[in-house]
């Protein structure tokens, strides 16, 4: 009886050590894999993106965000079989809205930035059983350009090309170190 009765402890302390329907070693290794594709997509970003400001500034490099962004993003989703959003709650796009969960999520690092605490990446599954991976998009220096302090860290000349583009933008007044979004990784299979 006593045996029967350790037993079932055992089997309900495994089952609930799963985290979020994840065992641990899976959550090791969509962790793993979420890291890749964030890194990916923002090496594919990132790599166009300085190219095209070295050509003509923030008057080409806006213009190519716009029109080029999402496929780029695209084609790395592909690759992995993925969706990838770069989600924020002060958008420039209005082509996404953020989730109530990602905006919690923005929230949780934005508290843990001010609090000096490590930001990690988040692996969960949801209601309707989908994967997800989260990590932070932290402001660099070279973000500034676009999305600083207008008149400070970026020039009212460039806030006005990005104001043409996008009328509604709210993502600027940012300072290097500050949560910018988060990566919002969705796995297809
Ligand atoms: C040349 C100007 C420029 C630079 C430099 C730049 N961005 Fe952006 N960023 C944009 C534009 C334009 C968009 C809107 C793209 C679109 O329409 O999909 C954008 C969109 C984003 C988004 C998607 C959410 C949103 O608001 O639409 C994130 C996240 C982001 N940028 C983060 C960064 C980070 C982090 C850096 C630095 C590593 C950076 N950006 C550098 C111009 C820039």
């Amino acid at each position: 009886m006593m045996l029967k009765k350790i037993t079932i402890l055992f089997v309900v302390a495994t089952l609930f050590s799963c985290n979020n329907g994840f065992s641990e070693k899976e959550k090791e290794e969509y962790t793993l894999k979420g890291k890749e594709i964030a890194q990916a997509s923002f090496k594919a970003l990132s790599t166009e993106l300085m190219a095209q400001m070295k050509a003509g500034g923030p008057a080409q490099a806006v213009p190519f965000c716009k029109e080029q962004a999402g496929p780029i993003l695209n084609e790395v989703a592909s690759k992995y079989n993925v969706t990838i959003v770069r989600s924020s709650d002060q958008l420039r796009s209005c082509k996404i809205e953020p989730t109530e969960r990602e905006l919690d999520i923005i929230n949780n690092y934005k508290n843990s930035v001010a609090k000096n605490k490590e930001l990690k990446p988040i692996i969960e599954i949801d209601a309707t059983n989908n994967k997800h991976f989260y990590a932070p998009i932290i402001v660099k220096a070279n973000c500034l350009v676009c999305h600083g302090k207008v008149n400070e860290t970026m020039s009212v000349k460039t806030d006005s090309i990005i104001k043409l583009t996008y009328p509604f933008d709210i993502a600027t007044g940012y300072s290097e170190g500050d949560v910018r979004g988060v990566w919002s990784i969705t796995f297809n299979e």
